[in-house]
């Protein structure tokens, strides 16, 4: 019978890989999470799904805080290889929390650094994060979303950076992401008008991997890819993403010398030694992950 583990406090457990998703709760990872759940459906493949249906889960700081948390937890866990967040059929978010915000003053934004968590604990997460939307993604909402290393989403998702109407600009990265992944033609369009577009529209534009038919096949799409993913050395994956998102930052000829200083550095590993040996051996590898 195949199975896979989740980690318990007392050590790994193994679950028959035939019990539906939802069965598989990620034991260590959930000491009382209240807006999101975490379970882990394949082997290697950590998956997230925030749950906060009554306010299309809105992005307020306890959801941040539960979400940091599960994040850390994957990116500590030697079993898991790569990271799954999604949402509801609805909502993926519908942005950050208004209500939350509205009262803010400057002091309180700016001074507490307010939604500065929400990027920190994206770009602390080495592993790879695939976000899965459908319905709306709306600002902190796209943002998020764009936050993950590959985007997938379904037809009907609906996309936008409506900040705009509310007085304010995107806050976590929207004008930013937005502008790298479809060109600053179509990201001003959308930000300075706050327009939605849809997933069928984020895919040809670039902005999404792939689009799904229906949200099922898209959270289905993702957890598989991800599981990919997670079968491959960690550490050749862990580069691999380092060396593509450097190229957001750097220059050419910076990004050209930094992805062969990864390159060579590889040759240090074990797994460079397992990859190389068992394709020129007809073998199928066995990861060290070292
Ligand atoms: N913040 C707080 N609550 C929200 C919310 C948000 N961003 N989005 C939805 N909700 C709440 C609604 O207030 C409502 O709560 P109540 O039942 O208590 O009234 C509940 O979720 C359901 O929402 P609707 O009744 O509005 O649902 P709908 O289907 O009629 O409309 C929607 C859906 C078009 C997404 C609409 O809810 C909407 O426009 N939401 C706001 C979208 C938005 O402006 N997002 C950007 C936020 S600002 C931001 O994100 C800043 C940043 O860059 C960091």
């Amino acid at each position: 019978m195949s199975a896979f583990r989740i980690s318990t406090r007392a050590g790994y457990t193994l679950i028959p890989a035939s019990l539906p998703r939802v069965a598989r709760p990620y034991s260590s990872a959930a000491p009382s999470f209240e807006h999101i759940t975490v379970s882990t459906p394949k082997p290697g493949v950590g998956l997230i799904t925030l749950n906060r249906p009554k306010a299309l889960n809105a992005l307020f700081t306890p959801l941040g805080l539960e979400l940091g948390d599960a994040l850390r937890r994957f990116e500590k866990d030697d079993s898991i290889g790569a990271t799954v967040i999604t949402g509801s059929e609805k909502a993926f978010a519908a942005g950050a929390d208004i209500k939350e915000m509205k009262d803010k003053s400057f002091a309180d934004a700016y001074g507490r650094d307010f939604i500065q968590m929400w990027t920190d604990f994206v770009h602390a997460t080495k592993k790879p994060v695939i976000t899965a939307v459908n319905g709306y993604a709306l600002g902190g909402g796209c943002e998020l979303a764009m936050m993950g290393d590959i985007l997938y989403c379904s037809k009907g998702a609906r996309f936008g950076q409506p900040e705009i109407k509310l007085g304010v600009l995107p806050g976590m990265g929207g004008s930013q992401r937005l502008t790298r992944a479809i060109g600053k033609a179509k990201a001003m369009e959308l930000v300075l008008t706050g327009d939605n577009f849809t997933g069928a529209q984020a895919e040809q534009w670039g902005l999404a991997a792939k689009v799904f038919e229906t949200p099922a096949e898209c959270v289905d799409g993702a957890i598989a890819t991800a599981e990919k993913i997670a079968s491959y050395s960690r550490i050749a994956v862990k580069a691999a993403k380092e060396a593509v998102n450097k190229s957001q930052e750097l220059g050419l000829r910076d990004g050209y010398d930094h992805e062969r200083t990864l390159f060579h550095g590889l040759f240090g590993s074990k797994d460079q030694k397992i990859g190389m040996t068992a394709f020129a051996n007809k073998e199928k590898p066995q990861w060290s992950h070292e």
